[in-house]
């Protein structure tokens, strides 16, 4: 596989698949067509012996993603809804469970889905102008795509309740200090960074690193009970006025006016 699909961006550099989400127009939101390019682009890249790692970025100098697609969520019923969040993570599970270094190389907003993709992947570096948030309380609803369960085992449960219930965002300098990315560099050091990265790590013996990755995945493994309870809360929460308020406030670029109901 590789090349440019309509939503993803792919290229090889050396015994790297570089994976750049290509919907800069709306920051990268990742929407169903994308989450299925980039699932496609995760299995080739799982069973191809001439990639060694991968590095997911954005394209464009304002956003990793920001987050799922709102504009898939206006219809949505509670069920569908449920479906939606177990499909992205089922998808974010490949990533984190990969025997192969993964680098988000967060170039921007990372919100929502988007921040919840560069949880799923082993290594963060950020460029300074990244910021990281989970809005979804803003829209009614909670990181459905593995985001309640990753972020209090990368940055401990208080920081992570206190990003997921404020909303807010964080810069790229708090989440170095947080241990959320491993370094932040310049925009244009970005991706170089994030090779060079993954270089160091080819020098070491393939065998420990395909271990290694999958001994540390299993010490933070989440029970796919948990995931079960997030993707059903993420239902439930869509059964709600408060998501139809808040998606529509989205849209309407106002802000949503909960009633609790
Ligand atoms: N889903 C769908 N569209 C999105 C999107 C998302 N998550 N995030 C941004 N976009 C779209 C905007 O609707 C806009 O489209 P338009 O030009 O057709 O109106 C375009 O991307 C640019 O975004 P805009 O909001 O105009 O940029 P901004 O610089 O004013 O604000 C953000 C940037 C990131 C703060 C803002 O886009 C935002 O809050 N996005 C949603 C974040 C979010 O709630 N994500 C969680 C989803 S679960």
């Amino acid at each position: 596989m590789g090349g440019t699909s309509s939503l993803l961006d792919v290229r090889n550099e050396g015994d790297i698949l570089i994976i750049t989400l290509n919907r800069p127009d709306k920051l990268n939101a990742l929407n169903r067509a994308l989450l299925k390019e980039l699932d496609e682009q995760i299995e080739f890249a799982y069973g191809s012996d001439a990639v060694k790692g991968i590095i997911i970025t954005g394209s464009g100098a304002k956003a990793f993603a920001a987050g799922a697609d709102i504009s898939e969520f206006s219809a949505l019923q509670p069920h569908e809804a449920q479906l939606l969040s177990q499909e992205g993570q089922l998808i974010f599970e490949k990533i984190d469970k990969l025997t192969k270094p993964v680098v988000a190389a967060v170039n921007g907003f990372a919100l929502g889905g988007g921040f919840e993709l560069a949880l799923a992947c082993h290594i963060r570096i950020a460029s300074d102008n990244a910021k990281f948030g989970l809005p979804e309380s803003t829209l009614g609803l909670l990181p459905g795509y593995g985001g309640t369960q990753r972020l209090p085992q990368i940055i401990g449960k208080g920081r992570a309740l206190e990003m997921m219930l404020t909303a807010d965002h964080t810069t790229a300098q708090t989440a170095l200090n947080w241990g959320l990315v491993n370094a932040v560099t310049t925009q244009e050091e970005l991706l170089p960074a994030s090779i060079a990265m993954l270089q160091k790590f080819f020098t070491k013996a393939p065998t420990s690193i395909q271990e290694i990755l999958r001994c540390t995945h299993l010490a933070l493994e989440t029970s796919g009970t948990s995931f079960l309870q997030e993707a059903k809360s993420f239902g439930r929460c869509a059964g709600t006025e408060d998501f139809k308020e808040g998606v529509q406030a989205f849209m309407e670029k106002r802000k949503a006016s909960f009633t609790g109901k």
